[in-house]
Protein backbone atom coordinates (compact mmCIF):
# COMPACT_ATOMS: atom_id res chain seq x y z
CA UNK A 1 0.00 0.00 0.00
CA UNK A 2 2.50 2.62 0.83
CA UNK A 3 4.79 1.42 -2.61
CA UNK A 4 1.90 2.68 -4.15
CA UNK A 5 1.26 5.43 -1.98
CA UNK A 6 4.91 6.71 -1.98
CA UNK A 7 4.76 8.57 -6.00
CA UNK A 8 1.92 10.90 -4.42
CA UNK A 9 3.88 11.46 -1.13
CA UNK A 10 7.34 12.27 -3.07
CA UNK A 11 5.80 15.11 -4.93
CA UNK A 12 4.85 16.66 -2.18
CA UNK A 13 8.02 19.09 -0.69
CA UNK A 14 9.50 16.98 2.06
CA UNK A 15 7.97 19.13 4.95
CA UNK A 16 4.86 19.93 3.34
CA UNK A 17 4.46 15.83 3.15
CA UNK A 18 5.49 15.71 6.83
CA UNK A 19 2.50 17.87 7.91
CA UNK A 20 0.54 15.63 6.31
CA UNK A 21 1.57 12.65 8.31
CA UNK A 22 1.40 15.09 11.58
CA UNK A 23 -2.39 16.03 10.62
CA UNK A 24 -3.64 12.09 9.37
CA UNK A 25 -1.97 11.19 13.02
CA UNK A 26 -4.10 13.75 15.04
CA UNK A 27 -7.01 12.97 12.86
CA UNK A 28 -6.45 8.87 13.52
CA UNK A 29 -6.97 9.50 17.24
CA UNK A 30 -10.59 10.95 15.96
CA UNK A 31 -11.50 7.57 14.33
CA UNK A 32 -12.78 4.94 17.09
CA UNK A 33 -10.78 1.50 16.23
CA UNK A 34 -8.55 2.71 13.93
CA UNK A 35 -5.90 2.93 15.89
CA UNK A 36 -6.32 -0.45 17.27
CA UNK A 37 -6.85 -1.99 13.95
CA UNK A 38 -3.51 -0.17 12.82
CA UNK A 39 -1.85 -2.31 15.69
CA UNK A 40 -2.99 -4.74 14.93
CA UNK A 41 -1.36 -4.72 11.15
CA UNK A 42 2.09 -3.19 12.26
CA UNK A 43 2.92 -4.56 15.48
CA UNK A 44 5.14 -7.88 15.87
CA UNK A 45 5.31 -8.95 18.91
CA UNK A 46 7.74 -11.96 19.86
CA UNK A 47 9.18 -12.69 23.43
CA UNK A 48 12.19 -12.95 21.75
CA UNK A 49 12.64 -9.67 21.04
CA UNK A 50 11.91 -8.08 23.98
CA UNK A 51 14.37 -6.72 26.41
CA UNK A 52 14.33 -4.74 29.84
CA UNK A 53 17.19 -1.70 29.65
CA UNK A 54 18.36 0.70 31.92
CA UNK A 55 14.82 0.15 33.79
CA UNK A 56 12.70 0.40 31.11
CA UNK A 57 10.99 -2.20 29.07
CA UNK A 58 10.76 -2.40 25.41
CA UNK A 59 8.84 -5.34 23.76
CA UNK A 60 11.15 -5.32 20.49
CA UNK A 61 14.56 -3.20 20.00
CA UNK A 62 13.34 -0.57 17.15
CA UNK A 63 12.41 2.84 18.39
CA UNK A 64 11.77 5.77 16.33
CA UNK A 65 15.28 8.02 16.02
CA UNK A 66 14.53 11.62 17.51
CA UNK A 67 13.55 14.48 14.28
CA UNK A 68 10.74 12.85 13.61
CA UNK A 69 7.84 14.07 16.01
CA UNK A 70 9.60 16.51 17.59
CA UNK A 71 6.72 18.35 19.42
CA UNK A 72 5.33 14.86 21.10
CA UNK A 73 2.09 15.07 18.56
CA UNK A 74 2.07 12.00 17.22
CA UNK A 75 2.90 9.71 20.48
CA UNK A 76 -0.59 7.40 19.94
CA UNK A 77 -0.23 7.15 16.34
CA UNK A 78 3.46 6.38 16.41
CA UNK A 79 3.02 3.71 19.08
CA UNK A 80 0.11 1.84 16.97
CA UNK A 81 2.74 1.34 14.55
CA UNK A 82 5.00 -0.99 15.97
CA UNK A 83 7.80 0.87 17.67
CA UNK A 84 9.11 0.17 21.19
CA UNK A 85 10.49 2.84 22.16
CA UNK A 86 9.94 6.91 21.18
CA UNK A 87 12.62 9.34 20.29
CA UNK A 88 10.97 12.66 21.16
CA UNK A 89 12.40 16.09 20.01
CA UNK A 90 14.71 17.88 19.91
CA UNK A 91 13.35 20.56 21.90
CA UNK A 92 14.80 23.14 23.52
CA UNK A 93 14.23 25.50 26.11
CA UNK A 94 12.31 27.93 23.97
CA UNK A 95 10.23 27.45 21.14
CA UNK A 96 12.46 28.46 17.94
CA UNK A 97 11.21 28.42 13.76
CA UNK A 98 14.46 26.75 13.02
CA UNK A 99 16.77 27.71 9.58
CA UNK A 100 15.38 28.80 6.72
CA UNK A 101 13.00 26.93 4.09
CA UNK A 102 13.73 25.07 2.71
CA UNK A 103 15.68 22.72 4.60
CA UNK A 104 14.64 19.39 4.41
CA UNK A 105 15.66 17.35 0.91
CA UNK A 106 15.45 13.43 -0.66
CA UNK A 107 17.49 11.89 -2.43
CA UNK A 108 15.59 9.32 -3.98
CA UNK A 109 18.50 6.75 -5.64
CA UNK A 110 20.53 6.79 -2.60
CA UNK A 111 17.34 6.06 -0.40
CA UNK A 112 18.79 9.31 1.28
CA UNK A 113 17.48 12.36 3.00
CA UNK A 114 19.22 15.68 3.91
CA UNK A 115 18.22 18.03 6.62
CA UNK A 116 19.08 21.72 7.88
CA UNK A 117 15.93 22.28 10.01
CA UNK A 118 18.01 23.12 13.01
CA UNK A 119 15.54 22.40 16.06
CA UNK A 120 12.57 23.96 14.66
CA UNK A 121 10.39 22.72 18.09
CA UNK A 122 7.74 24.90 19.95
CA UNK A 123 9.83 24.57 23.07
CA UNK A 124 10.34 22.93 26.28
CA UNK A 125 7.00 24.19 28.51
CA UNK A 126 4.62 23.01 25.48
CA UNK A 127 6.40 19.53 24.96
CA UNK A 128 6.31 19.04 28.62
CA UNK A 129 2.50 19.79 28.78
CA UNK A 130 1.73 17.46 26.03
CA UNK A 131 3.85 15.19 27.83
CA UNK A 132 1.87 15.58 31.34
CA UNK A 133 -1.31 14.22 29.19
CA UNK A 134 0.39 10.99 28.41
CA UNK A 135 3.15 9.93 30.89
CA UNK A 136 3.61 7.34 31.89
CA UNK A 137 2.59 6.11 28.41
CA UNK A 138 2.95 2.29 27.47
CA UNK A 139 6.10 2.80 25.28
CA UNK A 140 9.30 4.28 26.46
CA UNK A 141 9.16 7.74 25.87
CA UNK A 142 12.66 9.94 25.13
CA UNK A 143 13.33 13.69 24.86
CA UNK A 144 16.20 14.61 22.56
CA UNK A 145 17.60 18.11 24.39
CA UNK A 146 19.64 20.38 22.44
CA UNK A 147 20.49 23.88 23.38
CA UNK A 148 18.72 26.62 21.70
CA UNK A 149 20.57 28.86 18.64
CA UNK A 150 20.38 32.30 20.18
CA UNK A 151 22.17 30.71 23.45
CA UNK A 152 25.68 31.43 23.48
CA UNK A 153 28.56 28.85 23.84
CA UNK A 154 29.44 29.29 27.31
CA UNK A 155 26.08 29.00 28.50
CA UNK A 156 25.44 26.06 26.58
CA UNK A 157 25.28 23.74 29.73
CA UNK A 158 22.58 25.80 31.60
CA UNK A 159 20.14 25.23 28.53
CA UNK A 160 21.05 21.20 29.33
CA UNK A 161 20.20 21.42 32.96
CA UNK A 162 17.10 24.02 32.15
CA UNK A 163 15.81 21.26 29.77
CA UNK A 164 16.42 17.72 32.12
CA UNK A 165 14.55 20.19 35.15
CA UNK A 166 11.56 20.30 32.59
CA UNK A 167 11.33 16.68 31.17
CA UNK A 168 12.67 14.90 35.06
CA UNK A 169 8.88 13.72 35.66
CA UNK A 170 7.15 13.17 32.00
CA UNK A 171 10.29 11.00 30.47
CA UNK A 172 11.65 7.60 30.88
CA UNK A 173 15.09 8.97 29.41
CA UNK A 174 17.17 12.02 27.79
CA UNK A 175 19.35 12.13 24.62
CA UNK A 176 21.30 14.42 25.01
CA UNK A 177 22.37 15.96 21.44
CA UNK A 178 25.90 18.01 20.45
CA UNK A 179 25.88 16.44 17.16
CA UNK A 180 23.40 18.18 15.26
CA UNK A 181 25.19 20.06 12.54
CA UNK A 182 22.51 22.60 12.27
CA UNK A 183 23.31 24.18 15.17
CA UNK A 184 26.33 26.88 14.49
CA UNK A 185 29.24 25.46 16.63
CA UNK A 186 27.07 22.64 18.39
CA UNK A 187 29.48 19.92 17.48
CA UNK A 188 32.25 22.01 19.01
CA UNK A 189 30.70 21.00 22.27
CA UNK A 190 31.65 17.17 21.37
CA UNK A 191 34.64 17.77 24.11
CA UNK A 192 35.77 15.90 26.96
CA UNK A 193 35.79 18.91 29.27
CA UNK A 194 32.52 19.62 28.50
CA UNK A 195 30.65 16.08 28.26
CA UNK A 196 32.21 15.81 32.13
CA UNK A 197 30.59 19.00 33.12
CA UNK A 198 27.50 18.34 31.55
CA UNK A 199 26.82 15.25 32.45
CA UNK A 200 28.13 15.27 36.13
CA UNK A 201 25.39 18.52 36.49
CA UNK A 202 22.74 16.49 33.80
CA UNK A 203 23.08 13.67 36.68
CA UNK A 204 22.17 15.82 39.68
CA UNK A 205 19.17 16.56 38.06
CA UNK A 206 17.44 13.72 35.93
CA UNK A 207 17.68 10.68 38.03
CA UNK A 208 17.17 8.45 35.01
CA UNK A 209 18.82 6.95 31.80
CA UNK A 210 20.74 9.84 30.01
CA UNK A 211 22.51 8.95 26.75
CA UNK A 212 24.72 11.07 24.51
CA UNK A 213 23.95 10.80 20.75
CA UNK A 214 27.41 11.46 18.74
CA UNK A 215 27.69 12.20 15.22
CA UNK A 216 29.66 9.89 12.99
CA UNK A 217 32.19 12.07 11.30
CA UNK A 218 33.75 12.16 14.75
CA UNK A 219 37.54 10.50 14.22
CA UNK A 220 37.29 7.57 16.01
CA UNK A 221 39.45 8.35 18.70
CA UNK A 222 37.96 11.24 19.73
CA UNK A 223 34.75 9.39 19.61
CA UNK A 224 35.96 7.04 21.73
CA UNK A 225 37.54 9.57 24.36
CA UNK A 226 34.47 11.11 24.04
CA UNK A 227 32.39 8.20 25.22
CA UNK A 228 34.34 7.13 27.90
CA UNK A 229 34.20 10.75 29.42
CA UNK A 230 29.99 11.03 29.07
CA UNK A 231 29.94 7.05 30.90
CA UNK A 232 32.57 8.02 33.38
CA UNK A 233 29.91 10.78 34.20
CA UNK A 234 27.39 8.83 34.23
CA UNK A 235 25.92 8.39 31.10
CA UNK A 236 24.36 5.54 30.50
CA UNK A 237 24.55 4.58 26.98
CA UNK A 238 25.49 5.91 23.65
CA UNK A 239 23.24 6.96 20.27
CA UNK A 240 25.62 6.14 17.42
CA UNK A 241 24.83 8.54 14.83
CA UNK A 242 23.48 11.71 14.13
CA UNK A 243 23.49 12.50 10.71
CA UNK A 244 26.83 13.31 8.12
CA UNK A 245 28.26 16.13 6.80
CA UNK A 246 29.89 13.89 3.77
CA UNK A 247 28.76 14.95 0.63
CA UNK A 248 30.54 12.68 -1.46
CA UNK A 249 27.88 10.26 -0.31
CA UNK A 250 25.41 11.48 -2.37
CA UNK A 251 25.15 12.21 -6.50
CA UNK A 252 23.50 15.93 -6.16
CA UNK A 253 24.17 17.19 -1.85
CA UNK A 254 22.45 20.56 -1.28
CA UNK A 255 25.20 23.32 0.01
CA UNK A 256 23.72 22.43 3.92
CA UNK A 257 22.45 20.21 6.34
CA UNK A 258 23.27 16.55 7.84
CA UNK A 259 22.39 13.22 5.62
CA UNK A 260 20.72 10.63 6.47
CA UNK A 261 19.46 7.25 5.34
CA UNK A 262 21.22 4.22 3.43
CA UNK A 263 24.39 5.94 2.40
CA UNK A 264 24.79 6.49 6.18
CA UNK A 265 25.19 2.71 6.95
CA UNK A 266 28.35 1.73 6.65
CA UNK A 267 29.87 5.19 9.29
CA UNK A 268 27.25 4.58 11.65
CA UNK A 269 28.12 0.60 11.71
CA UNK A 270 31.60 1.39 11.81
CA UNK A 271 31.51 3.96 15.01
CA UNK A 272 29.44 1.38 16.40
CA UNK A 273 31.68 -1.27 16.00
CA UNK A 274 34.60 0.51 17.37
CA UNK A 275 32.70 1.81 19.99
CA UNK A 276 31.88 -2.22 21.18
CA UNK A 277 34.68 -3.56 21.00
CA UNK A 278 36.43 -0.87 22.59
CA UNK A 279 33.53 -1.12 25.47
CA UNK A 280 33.87 -5.19 25.85
CA UNK A 281 37.80 -4.33 26.02
CA UNK A 282 37.37 -2.62 29.06
CA UNK A 283 34.27 -4.93 30.20
CA UNK A 284 31.88 -1.47 30.54
CA UNK A 285 28.54 -2.33 30.52
CA UNK A 286 27.30 0.75 28.73
CA UNK A 287 23.87 0.70 26.52
CA UNK A 288 24.67 1.09 22.78
CA UNK A 289 21.95 2.51 20.29
CA UNK A 290 22.70 2.10 16.25
CA UNK A 291 20.63 4.53 14.49
CA UNK A 292 21.70 5.61 10.77
CA UNK A 293 21.03 4.01 7.42
CA UNK A 294 18.59 1.08 9.05
CA UNK A 295 16.40 0.14 6.69
CA UNK A 296 16.01 -4.11 6.70
CA UNK A 297 16.02 -6.57 9.04
CA UNK A 298 19.81 -8.03 7.72
CA UNK A 299 21.26 -4.69 8.55
CA UNK A 300 19.25 -4.11 11.95
CA UNK A 301 20.42 -7.93 12.68
CA UNK A 302 24.13 -6.60 11.64
CA UNK A 303 23.78 -3.90 14.59
CA UNK A 304 22.74 -6.51 17.19
CA UNK A 305 25.27 -8.80 16.20
CA UNK A 306 27.60 -5.53 16.53
CA UNK A 307 26.77 -5.23 20.12
CA UNK A 308 23.77 -2.52 19.64
CA UNK A 309 21.18 -3.40 22.30
CA UNK A 310 18.60 -1.35 20.53
CA UNK A 311 18.26 0.57 17.40
CA UNK A 312 16.86 3.08 15.46
CA UNK A 313 15.26 4.30 12.55
CA UNK A 314 14.04 7.34 11.10
CA UNK A 315 14.77 7.69 6.95
CA UNK A 316 14.07 3.65 6.27
CA UNK A 317 10.23 4.74 7.69
CA UNK A 318 9.86 7.29 4.85
CA UNK A 319 11.48 5.56 2.06
CA UNK A 320 9.88 2.19 2.94
CA UNK A 321 6.52 3.01 5.14
CA UNK A 322 5.31 1.73 8.57
CA UNK A 323 5.52 -1.84 7.30
CA UNK A 324 9.59 -1.69 7.93
CA UNK A 325 8.88 -2.36 11.68
CA UNK A 326 6.91 -5.28 11.37
CA UNK A 327 9.44 -6.75 8.50
CA UNK A 328 12.29 -6.07 10.57
CA UNK A 329 11.03 -7.63 13.80
CA UNK A 330 9.76 -10.55 12.27
CA UNK A 331 12.63 -10.82 10.09
CA UNK A 332 15.01 -10.45 13.13
CA UNK A 333 12.89 -13.72 15.13
CA UNK A 334 13.94 -15.65 11.54
CA UNK A 335 17.69 -15.08 11.93
CA UNK A 336 17.81 -15.27 15.21
CA UNK A 337 16.21 -18.86 15.39
CA UNK A 338 18.20 -19.61 12.46
CA UNK A 339 21.41 -18.84 14.30
CA UNK A 340 19.97 -20.86 17.24
CA UNK A 341 19.82 -17.60 19.70
CA UNK A 342 17.05 -18.20 22.15
CA UNK A 343 17.40 -14.20 22.99
CA UNK A 344 17.95 -11.47 21.51
CA UNK A 345 20.38 -10.67 24.14
CA UNK A 346 22.52 -13.67 23.50
CA UNK A 347 23.21 -11.83 20.17
CA UNK A 348 24.12 -8.72 21.06
CA UNK A 349 27.72 -8.21 20.34
CA UNK A 350 28.65 -11.49 19.08
CA UNK A 351 30.64 -10.76 16.03
CA UNK A 352 32.94 -8.23 17.77
C1 LIG B 1 14.40 15.60 9.15
C2 LIG B 1 15.32 15.08 10.20
C3 LIG B 1 15.34 15.69 11.44
C4 LIG B 1 16.19 15.22 12.44
N1 LIG B 1 16.17 15.83 13.66
C5 LIG B 1 16.95 15.34 14.65
C6 LIG B 1 16.93 15.92 15.93
O1 LIG B 1 16.18 16.86 16.19
N2 LIG B 1 17.73 15.40 16.89
C7 LIG B 1 18.57 14.33 16.64
O2 LIG B 1 19.29 13.89 17.53
N3 LIG B 1 18.59 13.76 15.43
C8 LIG B 1 17.82 14.23 14.44
N4 LIG B 1 17.84 13.64 13.22
C9 LIG B 1 18.76 12.50 12.98
C10 LIG B 1 18.04 11.16 13.20
O3 LIG B 1 17.56 11.03 14.50
C11 LIG B 1 18.99 9.99 12.89
O4 LIG B 1 20.08 10.02 13.80
C12 LIG B 1 19.54 10.06 11.48
O5 LIG B 1 18.55 10.46 10.57
C13 LIG B 1 20.11 8.70 11.02
O6 LIG B 1 19.08 7.74 11.02
P1 LIG B 1 18.37 7.25 9.64
O7 LIG B 1 19.45 6.95 8.67
O8 LIG B 1 17.54 6.07 10.05
O9 LIG B 1 17.55 8.39 9.19
C14 LIG B 1 17.02 14.10 12.19
C15 LIG B 1 16.98 13.47 10.94
C16 LIG B 1 16.14 13.94 9.96
C17 LIG B 1 16.12 13.23 8.62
Amino acid sequence: MYQKLRPFIFKLEPEVAHSVVEYACKIALKIPTFLPCLANKFCFYDSLLEQKIDGMRFLNPIGLAAGFDKNATMIESLCAMGFSHLELGAVTPLAQSGNEKPRLWRHIQEESIQNAMGFNNDGANAVSARLDKCYPFVLPLGVNIGKNKATAQEDAIKDYITLAKVFSANTDYLSVNISSPNTPNLRDLQNETFVKELFSALCEVYKKPIYLKIAPDLEIDSALSLVESAINSGAKGIIATNTTLDYSLVANPKEKGGISGKVLAPKSREMLKQIATTLKTKQQKTTLISVGGIADAQEAYARIRLGANLIQVFSGIIFEGPSLLRRINSGLKNYLERDGFNHISEAVGVDL
